[in-house]
């Protein structure tokens, strides 16, 4: 390979330079190597260059060639490594001077040393590491280290490979040195949570044949950055809780997670609510996401809670999920019982089933449990019933009367239907008011009253009262004397009554030998409207009083005249001289009288017979005895205090009337006035006696057919008592008096029989009417109630 460009001849004083030969040989070539025929091309002969002891002459170190002097040519001497000797610079030349002696000849010889593509690219570091945020933007560009490839030109590096190229692309940039400057540029987004840790290859490639490359792994591990939000696992979580649950009981776990990773990826939850009251209520646990109860959960209050729970990340992003509560109703709330009506009264004439009153429930709890039922106690006349949804009516279920039961306490009662039940109950206390529908009642269904006779006027005699079972107005009670007549007279005349107190008074003063009773109607009226009123018979006695002395009818007590009765001297022990016959106006005890024998002339010679007034002698009358005697006999009647009359019996002790004339001659002046008398007293005696007769017989035939028909019950009757008249018998029975009507005389002989006799004022001749013949007392008593008729024909009067 001789290349001869240039023979250069250079005379440097005796050493001409007479030409310049160049080669050019690859490096790398093997000892003994040819380099060039040197001889040939500087045109010398071998011969020369042994004589002129041709030498190489190098100025370096660097002996690589060597001349064989023998043939003429250049030898690799030594291996030459082109980047040894020259490192980059190119083109790179041994610079070798041959010098000949004898002449001294001098020439240059050039060695160029060919590269040849003995050096790979290569990277000073094994590795490259990178890291990169996920949030590095596309275009940002990371400088790689270059490789280094020790050949030059073609063999030289030339260019690089990236592999993968997903996210980046290799740039380069030629520098002013020829050298490549190589980067990478992101072209896609990293993302961390899709790919952490990246392995790229970055290769170098020269231009030699065959090419040759180095290779460096770039590892690049990716940075997290907040890219990720957190993210709940359902949109909505649904959960449901019972109320009145405990405080602190887990109602639901939410879930939120984040892709991102450290504090990108750590999660925190909080409930958002504010408005309502969800967030009392309810807590979540920051880290774990329980939302635990921490309040009290009223089904009552909110059926159904919303709870907004946001996640967020530390850097910030955030998520929410919303939760629904249902609350679960328990029966918690026993039913409000609320009276509708504001009066508590009702009159007692309502018809039954009337409403009462209305009451209204409220049970707050749903379904079921609110659900109620109500109930009133049994032993009231009222019956609950449901009228429309929530109201209940009370209504009566019979007749009220306030004079029975004038208030109720109803006691409704009401529970629901929930398990287990509640329930509540409330008292209304009902006041029944009052209708006039009660007429004031006598306590009595008749009244008899008594008074004394004599009484002052307006003395109160008793009080009638009448009670009206109504209330207030409607029984006040007023005593009302009903009009009639007692004998022509108004009733008015006679009592009076107090219309306030029912309190009878006398008007007037009563004679009970003129009235013995009388009987009237006091009206008793409630002060209702319209008033109701009812009446009752009252009926007076007037109660004898011992205001009348007895009066002697017998023997008639004249002023002039001498009334003497006949003892014949011949008379028995026990002869009846006469009898004195009194009567007294009053009645009863104050009408039966005694008679005793006062003052006498001859007290041993008569005796007066207590009950009946019979004088009868007790001895014989004997001649000594005086003609004249003289009797004084006290009649008394047996009231309190008894009153009494004196009656002065003379009586003849004769036995012919001229002897009595003589002794009592005295009297005789008075003769012709007693004539007259006598003949008027006789007169009307016989008129008098005619009609009673003629009475006294109608009455018995018609009472003799009575009797005989009742005759049996009359003697199952008989009384026994002694000296007292049967009707006295019973008046004392009964502690009252009965009446006792008109001037008779009626006194017993005996205790079986009784005489009437029914004195007469007349002449001296008539001594007695006996009607003992007629019977038993009962016999006379029947007689006496038609004779006590007051307007009797057969009233007796006093003479
Ligand atoms: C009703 O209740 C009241 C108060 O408890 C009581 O005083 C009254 O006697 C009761 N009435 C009836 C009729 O039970
Ligand atoms: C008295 O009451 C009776 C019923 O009790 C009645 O028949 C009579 O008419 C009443 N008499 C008077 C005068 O009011």
């Amino acid at each position: 390979m001789k290349r001869q460009v240039l023979l250069l001849i250079s005379l440097f004083g005796i050493i001409s330079v007479t030409g310049q030969v160049s080669y050019s040989i690859p490096e790398e070539l093997p000892k003994g190597s040819f380099v060039g025929d040197l001889a040939q091309d500087l045109g010398l002969d071998v011969k020369r260059l042994k004589s002129g002891k041709a030498r190489i002459y190098v100025a370096d170190s660097a002996d690589y060639i060597e001349l064989n002097r023998e043939k003429g040519v250049l030898l690799v001497k030594d291996k030459i490594d082109r980047e040894l000797l020259c490192a980059q610079t190119a083109p790179c030349a041994l610079h070798l001077q041959v010098i000949l002696e004898n002449p001294m000849e001098f020439y240059s010889i050039n060695v160029e040393i060919k590269d040849v593509n003995d050096n790979a690219p290569m990277f000073k570091r094994g590795e490259m590491q990178f890291r990169i945020s996920e949030s590095a933007v596309t275009g940002t560009a990371f400088l790689l280290e270059q490789a280094i490839d020790l050949d030059v030109g073609k063999n030289g590096l030339q260019s690089y490979m990236l592999k993968p190229t997903d996210n980046f692309a290799l740039k380069l940039h030629n520098q002013a040195d020829g050298s490549k400057m190589v980067e990478m540029v992101l072209q896609k987004p990293l993302d961390r949570e899709q790919q952490s840790n990246l392995l790229l290859e970055l290769t170098a490639v020269d231009g030699g044949e065959p090419q040759l490359s180095g290779a460096v792994q770039i590892h690049i591990t990716v940075l997290d950055s907040n890219d990720n939000a957190p993210v709940f696992t359902q949109r909505t979580y649904k959960s449901t809780l019972r109320e009145n649950s405990l405080s602190g009981m887990v109602v639901v776990t939410v879930s939120a997670t984040d892709l991102d990773e450290g504090s990108n990826g750590k999660i925190s939850y909080s409930v958002l609510n504010s408005v309502d009251d969800a967030s009392d209520i309810f807590d979540i646990h920051g880290e774990t996401g329980e939302v635990k109860l921490v309040g009290n959960a009223d089904f009552e209050k909110k059926r159904q809670y919303q709870i907004y729970v946001r996640a967020s990340d530390e850097g910030g992003l955030t998520d929410t999920t919303k939760i629904i509560v249902e609350i679960l109703d328990t029966n918690d709330n026993e039913p409000a019982i609320n009276v509708m009506s504001k009066s508590n009264v009702v009159a007692e004439n309502i018809k039954p089933g009337t409403v009462v009153t209305i009451v209204n429930i409220q049970d707050l709890d749903a379904g079921e449990n609110g659900k109620v039922n109500c109930d009133i106690n049994k032993n009231v006349p009222f019956s609950v019933s449901s009228t429309s949804n929530n109201f209940f009516s009370i209504t009566t279920d019979s007749d009220l009367d306030r004079e029975r039961s004038s208030e109720y306490n109803i006691t409704v009662t009401c529970s629901d239907e929930g398990v287990p039940s509640l329930s509540s109950s409330v008292t209304l206390t009902l006041q029944i008011s009052d209708v006039n529908d009660n007429a004031p009642v006598f306590e009595r269904s008749s009244y008899e009253a008594y008074i004394v006779e004599n009484n002052t006027p307006g003395l109160s005699i008793f009080t009638v009262k009448a009670t009206d079972a109504d209330w207030n107005q409607n029984a006040r009670v007023s005593y009302i004397l009903e009009d009639s007549s007692i004998n022509g007279v108004p009733v008015s005349s006679y009592v009076s009554v107090s219309a306030d107190s029912g309190a009878i008074h006398a008007v007037r003063s009563f004679d009970f030998e003129q009235i013995k009773d009388f009987q009237f109607l006091v009206k008793a009226q409630d002060g209702g409207s319209p008033p109701l009123s009812s009446n009752v018979t009252v009926k007076i006695l007037i109660q004898d009083q011992n205001d009348n002395p007895p009066q002697v009818l017998y023997p008639v007590q004249t002023g002039g005249s001498v009334v003497a009765e006949m003892v014949p001297r011949s008379a028995d022990v026990g002869y009846l001289v006469t009898k004195v016959v009194a009567v007294d106006v009053d009645s009863g005890q104050n009408a039966w009288l005694s008679y005793k024998l006062q003052k006498a002339t001859d007290r041993a010679l008569f005796e007066v017979g207590l009950q009946n007034g019979e004088i009868r002698t007790v001895r014989q009358v004997t001649d000594k005895d005086a003609i004249k005697q003289r009797l004084a006999v006290i009649v008394e009647d047996n009231g309190q205090p008894s009153r009494s009359a004196t009656v002065i019996v003379n009586v003849a002790v004769a036995d012919s009337f001229p002897e009595v004339l003589s002794e009592f001659t005295d009297l005789i002046h008075d003769k012709e006035y007693n004539d007259n008398l006598t003949f008027y007293l006789v007169l009307a005696l016989a008129v008098v006696s005619f009609l009673f007769i003629t009475c006294v017989v109608v009455i018995i035939s018609v009472k003799i057919y009575r009797w005989r028909q009742s005759r049996i019950l009359y003697q199952s009757n008989l009384p026994v008592i002694p000296y007292y008249p049967p009707r006295y018998s019973d008046t004392l029975g009964t502690g009252t008096l009965q009446h006792v009507y008109n001037y008779e005389v009626c006194r017993t002989t005996d205790s079986r029989k009784s005489d009437c006799k029914f004195g007469r004022a007349g002449s001296q001749n008539v001594l007695i009417m006996d009607p003992s013949s007629t019977g038993t007392m009962q016999r006379i008593q029947s007689e006496k109630s038609i004779l006590d008729e007051p307007d009797s024909p057969i009233e007796v009067g006093l003479f």
